[in-house]
């Protein structure tokens, strides 16, 4: 089963655990989930309002035809 998930954030969140900054992934990209593993980098330069998808070698595709109701986060 798999399932798609729209994802607008380009940049993790800080988080105070254990008195210890952490930096959880909001791009959907890590390879260490739920922390930022550096990913979100590739997002950078994503034009908007175009919809994008990226294979396991994180390279990035871009989607022929809108997902518009894709939930977003
Ligand atoms: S926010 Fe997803 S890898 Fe950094």
């Amino acid at each position: 089963m798999a399932r798609l998930v729209k994802r607008t954030a380009h940049d993790p969140a800080a988080v105070m655990i254990d008195g210890k900054e952490q930096w959880l992934c909001r791009c959907g990209l890590s390879q260490n989930q739920p922390f930022c593993d550096g990913s979100h980098k590739l997002t950078l330069d994503e034009e908007p309002g175009r919809l994008y998808w990226y294979d396991e070698d994180g390279e990035r595709h871009e989607a022929s035809s809108g997902f518009a109701d894709i939930r977003t986060y």
